[in-house]
């Protein structure tokens, strides 16, 4: 295959099902998305509707049942699981819902954990990415309160601070969940005005799950996800 020409993200008929009580809940049902370099693609849907587990699943986080996710052309669930979480850690940012920051540490710890995880990540040392950090942390203006650990933060912050984290080893692919969902509307925007940018001056690639209008007609483009299947 042509891996200049593959798309950044490619799922293909993927299937997921989850086994709680009785029988299988079947969320994903046969999905089919290419996510272009250089996109900004919303997913919106209602509640329940499969969007989370699309993310999960597009981000290598959670196994398929059936069907491939191709991030440059290389079959990730095909790699075994070391390196596939190297693929992560490097390749993709996440942002969640509820931000999961680790409330033993600082605002500047969070986010440079993931350059820690190997090594320096793509750093040279821990003062690299220590100062990358810090600088994501000013951007989405945090400058401030860097020391301060997630519980002496803001709901707004605190997701902030998620943002420059999933933001730190500067992935090719970032994927967020309802990343304003808990966000005041100046806060909401602030956070739409940073992707922009990122993808304007980078040419990261974003996928964002929302329900927010604003987010989403700004956005490239837009698919919606009902009852486990694209429409
Ligand atoms: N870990 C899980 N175990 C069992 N059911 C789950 C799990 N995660 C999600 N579900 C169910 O799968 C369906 C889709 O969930 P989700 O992908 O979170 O939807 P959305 O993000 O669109 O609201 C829902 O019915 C939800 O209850
Ligand atoms: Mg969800």
């Amino acid at each position: 295959m042509n891996e200049r020409a593959a798309p950044l993200v490619e799922l293909r008929d993927v299937h997921k099902s989850y086994v709680s009580g009785a029988r299988p809940l079947h969320v994903l049902k046969g999905i089919n998305l290419a996510v272009e370099r250089g996109e900004i693609l919303s997913i919106v849907g209602p509640s329940g509707a499969g969007k989370s587990t699309l993310l999960h699943v597009m981000g290598a986080l959670d196994r398929p049942d059936a069907g491939s996710v191709r991030l440059e052309g290389e079959d990730l669930f095909a790699l075994g699981e070391n390196a596939r979480a190297r693929i992560r850690n490097r390749s993709i940012g996440f942002v969640f819902q509820f931000y999961h920051l680790l409330p033993e540490f600082t605002a500047l710890e969070n986010v440079l954990m993931p350059a820690m995880v190997y090594g320096a990540g793509p750093f040279r040392d821990r003062g690299e990415a220590a100062a990358r950090a810090a600088e994501l942390l000013s951007m989405v203006g945090i400058e401030g309160r860097m020391a301060h650990k997630p519980s002496e933060l803001s709901g707004g912050e605190q997701q902030r601070v998620a943002v420059a984290r999933a933001l730190v080893n500067g992935p090719r692919l970032v994927l967020a969940d309802e990343p304003s969902g808990n966000l005041d509307t100046g806060a909401s925007a602030e956070l739409l005005a940073l992707i922009l940018d990122l993808n304007a001056r980078s040419g990261q690639t974003f996928v964002i799950v929302t329900h927010e209008e604003e987010i989403a007609r700004r956005a490239h483009r837009r698919v919606r996800i009902r009852d486990g299947a694209l429409e």
